[in-house]
């Protein structure tokens, strides 16, 4: 028998893909990931190896997701179509990589994933596994099996005396990590309707949120979050700790129709507590320290950044550069700010930076003003001289 190394996520279909496997001929290995999704790894360890594995690795990568893939993408200030953070397609290069990478070691003949063909994350899963091997196999079972219902792939599990407690099938598809929630299907797929309170799990409704609003400062350090109100965190536990602080204000919910890799329009609502924050609070500083043309340059590329990552482009050479370029361009953003958090709302309250490119003397209408305001004459005539000479 050939042997497979599966991305096990415990849920139905991917325990439905290690018998089918089987079937086929393949033994599986099972790798669950830990990026924070708040499961019983246990349970789903003994899952696994109840449908039919033959051996369960499970790694913790909380520390390596937010370091090397959140942290990053906040740097490059990549948020698509202007309001998803990236959690889910963040984490898919990460889960790849350490599938080959166990795959390798097994000496396994194919990596299998439990992705549908209507999706970006097969993209994601594949191009990362791809460029890391470009002869590897790949089997993406639930786009070639025959069952077309939950029922069905029940029915199949019982044929096979795998009695699985399936818990009463949620109407929605939630996709979960330290760094958010994604959630779709169900009534959301009408976009017209308004996501019901039962989706979010992350974030109180703006308005159960306290009637107080809340102050909080973060650290940068060259374009990195070190500290919460003066406090330092490791990565892992500042995003936990932001993600509490935002929820319980009913901060960092966010409905959309976003555009899919393969063409479909989908409705996705998310929670992203954290990266709302994060996200605002850089910008903020970037712009005392970031000179405007920076500024101005630095938005087409976040953009483009953004569409690297939502496309499974993770580890593309441009990605690397783009990479270079912002920490290029961060070398001077550290410093603080501080941000006011109310009813769902994520405010600037103050900013500072000893890197700080205001100059209050030439800004100020006050008395200490020193801009000479006579040079504007010739500034002025000469700006608008292709225009009106
Ligand atoms: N649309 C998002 C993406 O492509 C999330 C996908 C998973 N969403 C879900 N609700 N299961 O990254």
């Amino acid at each position: 028998m050939k042997t497979v190394v599966l991305a096990y996520s415990g849920g139905l279909d991917t325990s439905c893909i290690i018998p089918w496997l089987k079937d086929k001929g393949y033994h599986t290995i099972a790798f669950i990931a830990d990026i924070g999704q708040g499961e019983n790894f246990n349970k789903i360890k003994k899952r696994a190896l109840k449908t039919g594995a033959s051996k369960v690795y499970c790694l913790n990568l909380q520390k390596e997701y937010i370091t090397d893939y959140v942290f990053p993408a906040l740097k490059a200030g990549a948020v698509y179509e202007q309001k998803y953070f990236l959690a889910c397609a963040l984490s898919r290069p990460l889960i790849a990589k350490h599938q080959v990478l166990i795959a390798k070691k097994e000496k396994a003949n194919a990596i299998v994933h439990g992705c549908t063909g209507k999706g970006n994350d097969q993209v994601r899963f594949e191009v990362t596994a791809r460029m890391m091997d470009p002869k590897i196999e790949i089997i993406a079972p639930v786009r070639i099996w025959e069952f077309k219902t939950r029922n069905e792939e029940i029915d199949y599990l019982k044929s096979k005396n795998i009695m699985l407690s399936v818990t009463k099938k949620s109407p929605y598809s939630i996709d979960t990590n330290i760094y958010g929630r994604a959630i779709e299907c169900g009534v959301l797929e009408d976009p017209w309707r308004e996501p019901p309170e039962e989706v979010f799990a992350m974030t109180v409704s703006p308005q159960k949120a306290p009637n107080k609003a809340i102050y909080v400062t973060v650290d940068f350090e060259k374009g990195l979050p070190k500290k919460i109100n003066g406090k330092a965190y490791d990565p892992v536990s500042l995003i936990k700790k932001l993600n509490l602080i935002g929820g319980k204000n009913g901060v960092g919910r966010v409905d959309m129709v976003e555009n899919r890799l393969v063409g479909i329009k989908t409705r996705e609502v998310y929670e992203n507590p954290a990266g709302t924050i994060l996200h605002f609070a850089l910008h903020e500083l970037e712009s005392l320290v970031l000179d405007r043309d920076t500024m101005r340059h630095k938005q087409a590329s976040s953009q483009r950044y953004a569409e690297l990552i939502y496309t499974g482009l993770w580890s593309t050479p441009l990605k690397k550069q783009l990479d270079k370029y912002f920490d290029k361009i961060h070398e001077n953003t550290t410093g603080t700010v501080r941000l006011k958090l109310y009813k769902g709302n994520c405010t600037v309250a103050g900013r500072k930076s000893k890197f700080s490119r205001y100059k209050e003397a030439i800004a100020t209408y006050g008395e200490k003003d020193i801009f000479d305001q006579k040079q504007a004459e010739g500034f002025v005539k000469l700006w608008g001289m292709p225009f009106h000479s």
